[in-house]
C-alpha cells in the first residue's frame, strides 16, 4: 500500500491540451510513473478494429472485452498496457481510424469498467516499482479512477491553438468532436473534477505550464 511519501497526481483535459508532455517532465521530475489512460482507450479501440468490431457491435465488444488479459510492460517511467501480451505501436495508437473511433468505444460502460480496474491497480504497480508516485493523465482520473489523488489539475487551451498542436505532430485527428463527445458520454464524461486546478496553456510555453504545476506541488506539499 502506498505510504505518505506516495505522491498521486490527477491530470484531465481535453485533447491536444498539453496533458501528456507537462506529465512525463512531472514524471521524470519526481521519479513517478507516467500513465497516459488515453492510450488504454487507444489500445482497445485498435485491437476491436482490428477484428472489425465497430462501436456499434455491442454484444462482439463485450464478447471481447472479458477474454483480453490486461498487463503492464515499464519503459523508463512509462506504464505501457499491453493487451494478451502485446504493446500496440504508437503510429496504430494514433491513426487516423482510431481518433476516428475512440470515443465512441470509450462511451461503452463495459470497456470503462475494465479500464478502470485496470488504472486503479496501477497505484500498486508503482509502489512495487518504487516509484515515489503516479501521475496519470486522461479525462475522468481526479473525478472517477484516483478521486483521492493528493494534486489535480485540469488542462484547457484553445480549440485553435490544440488544433495547431495536433498539426505540428502531423496527425489527423477531430479534436473538437472528441471532445464534445467525451463531455456529452453518461459514463465518467470528461469534467474538471471537484477542486481541481485550471491551467489555461494557451499563451504559456510547455516550461511554464511545467513550473506551474510543479510550484502547486511543492508549495501544498510543504503545507
Ligand atoms: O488522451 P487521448 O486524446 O489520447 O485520448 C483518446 C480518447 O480516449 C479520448 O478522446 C477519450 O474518448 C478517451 N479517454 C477517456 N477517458 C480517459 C482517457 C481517454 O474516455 N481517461
Amino acid at each position: 500500500m502506498p505510504n505518505k511519501n506516495f505522491t498521486v497526481i490527477a491530470v484531465d483535459g481535453g485533447a491536444a491540451s498539453g496533458k501528456s508532455s507537462t506529465s512525463k517532465i512531472i514524471a521524470e521530475r519526481l521519479n513517478l510513473l507516467y500513465v497516459d489512460t488515453g492510450a488504454h482507450y487507444r489500445s482497445i479501440a485498435y485491437v476491436l478494429l482490428r477484428d472489425a468490431i465497430y462501436p456499434e457491435d455491442h454484444k462482439d465488444i463485450v464478447n471481447k472485452i472479458d477474454s483480453y488479459k490486461l498487463g503492464t510492460q515499464l519503459i523508463g517511467r512509462l506504464a505501457r498496457l499491453t493487451i494478451n501480451g502485446e504493446i500496440i505501436e504508437d503510429s496504430f495508437l494514433r491513426s487516423a481510424q482510431v481518433n476516428q473511433y475512440v470515443s465512441q468505444f470509450s462511451a461503452i460502460p463495459q470497456i470503462r469498467e475494465v479500464l478502470l480496474k485496470y488504472q486503479r491497480s496501477l497505484t500498486n504497480y508503482a509502489c512495487e516499482h518504487h516509484f515515489r508516485g503516479l501521475i496519470m493523465e486522461g479525462r475522468d482520473i481526479g473525478s472517477i479512477v484516483l478521486p483521492d489523488a493528493n494534486f489535480r489539475f485540469f488542462l484547457e487551451a484553445d480549440p485553435a491553438m490544440r488544433m495547431h498542436r495536433r498539426k505540428l505532430q502531423g496527425h489527423d485527428d477531430a479534436i473538437q468532436m472528441r471532445d464534445q463527445l467525451d463531455v456529452a458520454r453518461k459514463t465518467a464524461p470528461m469534467i474538471c473534477p471537484p477542486n481541481a486546478i485550471r491551467i489555461n496553456s494557451s499563451e504559456l510555453t510547455l516550461e511554464k505550464v511545467v513550473d506551474k504545476m510543479l510550484k502547486i506541488i511543492e508549495v501544498q506539499k510543504d503545507t
